[in-house]
């Protein structure tokens, strides 16, 4: 950095965006040559007019001190010591470089405890409640995951007709059907976190606390296919019966 006062003033026009965190005594030296900085407007890696020839060497010199300066930034984070997954490693007794967990312990977050919430079972049962409040939120949010991630299959109404079943894949039960109206929520968690015969798994996808949404959002669409004027708040019944023709 001190080389820098006696240098190019180009080079602290640059300089004191990239490494300001470095410079220490020379940001004094970057605030007194940014007026003059202004006056050039040449830009940083455009080629020297020819007129200038002679302020080339400072160039030079100074845009190579920028760019050891932007590569010492990002070193320490990109070229760390690492091993590859399963990597030999001579360091350890049986050279392997990946290491198994100390028995009984857990890794941080990992813990998992609340069975209901992660499985969508309790003492191994499908678990007949939500492990959450179903608010208009939740199942806004089930919505939109169920239209992202199921509805391509078992269709936005849920009655198994989707696209990719239209153009051959296997055709999913409706979910309108009785058997899957009785279903308890923790199954439909639990067919998501597993898959079920030919419908693969989507717990990579879908988190823990989105299933729970998507479970919610099918007792919505269930009910939309089944309801009965005595499920809708009066309000809503009139607006129903006077837009009856
Ligand atoms: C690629 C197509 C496909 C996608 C995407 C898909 N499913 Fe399925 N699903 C199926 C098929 C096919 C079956 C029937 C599987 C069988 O019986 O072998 C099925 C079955 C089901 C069942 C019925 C299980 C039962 O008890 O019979 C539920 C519930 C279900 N899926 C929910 C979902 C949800 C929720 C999503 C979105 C997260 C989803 N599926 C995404 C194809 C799909």
């Amino acid at each position: 950095m001190r080389a820098m006062r006696l240098g190019d003033a180009r080079a602290s026009r640059v300089l004191g965006s990239a490494c300001a965190s470095h410079a220490g005594d020379g940001a004094l030296a970057i605030a007194n040559f940014s007026s003059f900085a202004r006056e050039d407007k040449v830009r940083f890696g455009e080629a020297p007019k020819p007129a200038r020839e002679a302020h080339a060497l400072p160039r030079i010199a100074a845009t190579l001190v920028v760019l050891l300066c932007v590569t010492a930034c990002r070193r320490g984070m990109v070229d760390q010591q690492h091993l590859k997954p399963l990597a030999e490693e001579t360091f350890f007794k049986n050279d392997a470089g990946s290491r198994v967990p100390p028995a009984h312990t857990v890794a941080r977050g990992q813990l998992r405890a609340d069975e209901q919430f992660y499985t969508g079972k309790i003492d191994n049962q499908l678990a007949a409640t939500f492990p959450m409040p179903v608010t208009r939120e939740l199942l806004s949010r089930g919505q939109q995951r169920f239209d992202i991630y199921c509805a391509v299959c078992h269709s936005r109404t849920g009655d198994g007709n989707g696209m990719i079943v239209q153009r051959g894949f296997p055709q999913p039960p409706s979910l309108h059907e009785q058997r899957l109206r009785d279903a308890p929520p923790g199954h439909f968690f639990d067919v998501i976190t597993n898959g079920y015969g030919v419908m693969y798994p989507y717990a990579s996808r879908v988190s823990p606390e989105d299933r729970w949404a998507i479970a919610a959002y099918i007792r919505a669409l269930q009910l939309s296919q089944h309801a009965a004027p005595s499920d809708a708040e009066p309000a809503g019944l009139k607006q129903l019966q006077a837009a009856q023709p």
